[in-house]
């Protein structure tokens, strides 16, 4: 009996050990994101945009995205909430007439999402969004 007793200390000091080298190597390898990439998520990709005239994505924080490139600064896009300020019917960019349109009433809004004509009252609901190499980011929050 007193030589279990006296070899117990000996195993529980090895257990702890492994584990506190396995917690310090997982620290190591993976570093946490730097702050601003935290809540950006890739949706899409530039060149899909630039064929595309515009990104869909059918389910991007609970809603419907839309992203276009700015038409007044080809440098800038815009992400939308793609779903209608009346009745939440999604909206389609009309890159030849400059305008987001709804075809289940016919609201139009501004490439910044304000309205042209209702029955629309409300702007488009807007994501911050940046280009990041070929890759387009938006900000779920
Ligand atoms: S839902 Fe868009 S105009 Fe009615």
């Amino acid at each position: 009996m007193g030589g279990l007793a006296s070899s117990l200390p000996l195993v529980l000091a090895a257990c702890s050990e492994t584990t506190d080298t396995a917690s310090q190597t997982s620290s190591v390898e993976v570093p946490p994101p730097p702050p601003e990439s935290i809540d950006f998520v890739e949706v899409g990709k530039v060149t899909d945009l630039e064929n595309n005239k515009a990104l869909v994505k059918e389910n991007f924080a609970g809603a419907p995205l839309l992203v276009i490139r700015n038409p007044k600064d080809n440098s800038q896009l815009v992400a939308f909430k793609n779903e209608c300020t009346h009745k939440q019917c999604p909206v389609e960019w009309k890159a030849d007439q400059g305008e987001l349109v709804c075809d289940c009433h016919g609201s139009k809004f501004k490439p910044d999402g304000t309205v042209v004509n209702g029955p629309a009252t409300s702007p488009l609901a807007t994501y911050t969004v940046k280009i990041d190499g070929d890759a387009v980011l938006v900000k779920a929050g």
